[in-house]
């Protein structure tokens, strides 16, 4: 299964991680954490890039895309898809929809283009679950204040109001796939709430044999996205 967290700065999405991780490490489930942009050699080098303030080189919005995208199509070719392929739950700080609502929404890029690159990025992988901290964009920035702002977190304050309304529009759209949450309620109400919904929905998993995801009706395994160059080939 892989769970994604997404929401608006300060929303409280890398807590939620941790402690999704070590209440189903606990349970007995194998975990991978990971998060973006980064999670690999290459990835954290990309990161430091986009994330690092240079007022003398502005970056593109356009050359900004392309490389949340190299960075992410990195992140499952190396560490997502093998780790799903063996059964490992997946927990990744932002996904897709992150660029959906900073370069589409926050930026203004069209997204016809934008969800191409993604989704050719990530050769097709979607979250099984995503969770959607929802919070005020001044309280975000607030909670983040005293720890230096990224050149994300220095946008600002409409770039990150549209960046919320951009994750409430394509929550609205995926309503089974994204769970919106009030990310205003404590940190252990919400990582209450969000480990009972991940043992519900494994539970159903279980219940319809899903628990070897890659084995098709078939009786072949399918490849997890990512992995091989031959995917796009005809089979
Ligand atoms: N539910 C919550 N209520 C109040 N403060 C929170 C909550 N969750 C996290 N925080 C605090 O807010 C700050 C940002 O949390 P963090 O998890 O780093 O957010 P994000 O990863 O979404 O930017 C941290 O100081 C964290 O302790
Ligand atoms: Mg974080």
């Amino acid at each position: 299964m892989f769970i994604t967290f997404e929401g608006p700065e300060g929303a409280g999405k890398s807590t939620q991680v941790r402690r999704l991780a070590d209440a189903l490490r606990l349970d007995g489930h194998k975990i991978l954490v990971t998060h973006e942009p980064g999670g690999t050699r290459i990835g954290e080098s990309i990161r430091s890039l986009l994330l690092t303030p240079d007022r003398d080189h502005p970056l593109a919005p356009r050359a900004e895309v392309l490389l949340f995208a190299a960075a992410r199509a990195q992140l499952v070719n190396k560490l997502i898809a093998p780790a799903l392929a063996h059964g490992t739950i997946v927990l990744c700080d932002r996904f897709s929809d992150s660029t959906i609502a900073y370069q589409v929404g926050g930026r203004g890029l069209p997204f016809d283009p934008v969800r191409q690159i993604v989704s050719f990025a990530v050769a097709g992988l979607q979250p099984d679950l995503t969770f959607l901290l929802d919070l005020d964009v001044g309280e975000g920035l607030s909670r983040k204040q005293g720890s230096k702002a990224d050149r994300m977190e220095s946008e600002d304050r409409s770039f990150h109001q549209r960046v919320r309304e951009s994750y409430a529009e394509l929550a609205a759209r995926e309503p089974d796939r994204v769970v919106v949450l009030d990310a205003r309620r404590s940190a252990d109400e919400l990582a209450t709430t969000i480990h009972a919904l991940v043992v519900s929905r494994l539970e159903v998993d279980r219940s319809t044999a899903k628990t070897s995801p890659s084995l098709r009706q078939d009786g072949r395994v399918a490849r997890a996205p990512g992995t091989r160059e031959e995917e796009t080939r005809p089979s």
